[in-house]
């Protein structure tokens, strides 16, 4: 089939990408010049697993273009998927000036019947919207072309992106009853049969609660992620290990074991904007969703919990005081650094005058770069960034984690003790047992662990 997708970042370049390997003629749009001819020139411009070798094959095949051309790209694909961003505005609500302006462009460009996918997470409502700016269009130039809308969310996690996309739990397709309606229906099944093949994975149904699915989810799994945190903190208080609480309540089928991992706190692009979207969909409609609120401001309190505890072990003043940070991406496999946990454990750390080294296996280009923004040149000269692990803990007082990166996971804890100043780690992800680090020498403080 041919496809156009229309902002080749995350979602649209692993969409892409992907829908190529499956066969499909697939022109990839941007208005980034510099992310085009980089794509164009065989590089790739995110870290995701298994996505290079899946971009150069598909390119060499002739499957996958890489354009900034907005006419040529409306008038490639039938289907017309929009993954351009939605950042948060700045009450919270998602900004449609990207979706929007796409559909602009596609109702501007049109000239036979296309089926416009809605990938990128966009409120209730979103759909009308495109379809009114497209209709807008056409008035414009007193053209008629048939179209439809289908609101097609995208739930890839990153860092799992490719695998993800190619075997995905479900596929959530919502579409109306109108005659383009059924088409769509048509072609949208059409393309995703491969998916299909050994069981059906597709939900079918109206548009307004597809785009809804996709918050409820989201929402639902920063939840998931607040509350351990909120346990965990009380589990420190009260003497119980919140590792041992996660499985045995993870058992239960009903709760299930995914998403209950406590830490420092969730990050990355989309739980944080996602959930105040939806919390602002909801006063839009006079209606307050007390949970999330809650749910966000224990992320935002969780974020501070590495820096609580450098503070409770070496005083609110760390002047003189040098540590070592591992991990700075928000999670693993992703150089991805948006709401990333370590910018906030950073800042304070620098706010009370202490010097840091860093180590991450992927992110430290794209670390460096927000770090800048975040602190300003002056205080960044304050963070050094190392090119192995280790060499990131000479004279610090304690080593923190922040990222659970697997070459973290079985250290050369000897070394770890060599090298630091004291051997003390304090682990926002529960990488290590307590008593085992207690065998080994080292004060340990993890999340929820204080047996
Ligand atoms: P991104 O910022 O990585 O990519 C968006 C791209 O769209 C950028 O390259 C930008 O230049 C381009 N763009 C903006 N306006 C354009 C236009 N008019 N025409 C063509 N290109 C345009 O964003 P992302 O992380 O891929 O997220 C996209 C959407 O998908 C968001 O709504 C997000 O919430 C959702 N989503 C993201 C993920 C994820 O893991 N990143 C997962 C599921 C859903
Ligand atoms: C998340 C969802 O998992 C995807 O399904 C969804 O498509 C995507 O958002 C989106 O809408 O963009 P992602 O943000 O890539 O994916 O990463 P996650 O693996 O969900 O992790 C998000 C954050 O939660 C990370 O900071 C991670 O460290 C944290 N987390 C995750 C926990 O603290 N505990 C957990 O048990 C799991």
């Amino acid at each position: 089939m041919k496809i156009t997708i229309i902002g080749t970042g995350y979602v649209g370049l692993v969409t892409g990408a992907c829908l190529a390997e499956l066969g499909n003629d697939v022109f990839c749009l941007d208005v980034d010049q510099k992310k085009i001819d980089l794509l164009n020139s065989g590089g790739i411009p995110i870290h995701e697993p298994g996505l290079e070798e899946i971009v150069a094959r598909n390119r060499a095949a002739g499957r996958l273009r890489f354009s900034t051309d907005v006419a040529a790209s409306v008038a490639h694909g039938t289907l017309q998927f929009i993954a351009v961003g939605t950042p948060p505005d700045e009450d919270g609500s998602a900004d449609l000036q990207y979706v929007l302006a796409a559909a602009r462009n596609i109702g501007r460009h049109m000239k036979e019947f296309k089926v416009i996918v809605d990938k990128s997470t966009v409120p209730v409502g979103t759909a009308d919207r495109v379809a009114a700016a497209i209709r807008e269009e056409l008035a414009e130039r007193e053209a008629k072309v048939d179209f439809s809308v289908v609101s097609n969310p995208e739930f890839l996690k990153e860092g799992a992106a490719v695998e993800d996309f190619m075997r995905p739990d479900r596929i959530v397709i919502g579409h109306d009853d109108s005659h383009g309606g059924q088409r769509a229906r048509d072609l949208m099944k059409l393309l995703y049969a491969p998916f299909n093949r050994n069981h059906e994975r597709t939900y079918w149904m109206d548009v307004r609660s597809a785009e809804f699915t996709k918050y409820a989810a989201n929402a639902m799994l920063a939840t998931r992620i607040s509350f351990m945190n909120e346990l965990a903190n009380l589990a420190d208080r009260v003497g119980a290990d919140i590792e041992a609480v996660r499985q045995g309540i993870g058992s239960d089928p009903r709760i299930g074991y995914s998403f209950l991992y406590a830490g420092a706190g969730y990050g990355g692009s989309c739980f944080p904007k996602d959930v105040q979207a939806l919390e602002r969909t909801a006063r839009q409609y006079d209606q307050e969703l007390l949970i999330l609120r809650a749910v966000e401001a224990v992320n935002d309190r969780q974020k501070h919990i590495l820096g609580r505890k450098v503070v409770a072990r070496f005083g609110e003043d760390l002047t003189g005081k040098h540590f070592a940070v591992w991990g700075l991406a928000f999670k693993p496999n992703t150089d991805d650094m948006r709401e990333a946990p370590s910018r906030v454990l950073l800042r304070e750390l620098i706010e009370r005058g202490a010097t840091v080294a860093v180590h991450d296996p992927v992110a430290m280009h794209e670390a460096k770069r927000v770090l800048e923004l975040d602190l300003g040149t002056a205080k960044l000269a304050r963070v050094r960034f190392t090119d192995a692990p280790m060499d990131a803990l000479d004279d610090a007082e304690a080593l923190l984690i922040v990222t659970e990166w697997k070459a973290f996971r079985s250290p050369d804890f000897e070394e770890i003790k060599e090298r630091l100043k004291h051997p003390v780690i304090l682990d926002g992800r529960n990488l290590y047992e307590p008593d085992l680090m207690t065998g080994v020498g080292i004060e340990y403080h993890g999340i929820g662990r204080s047996v």
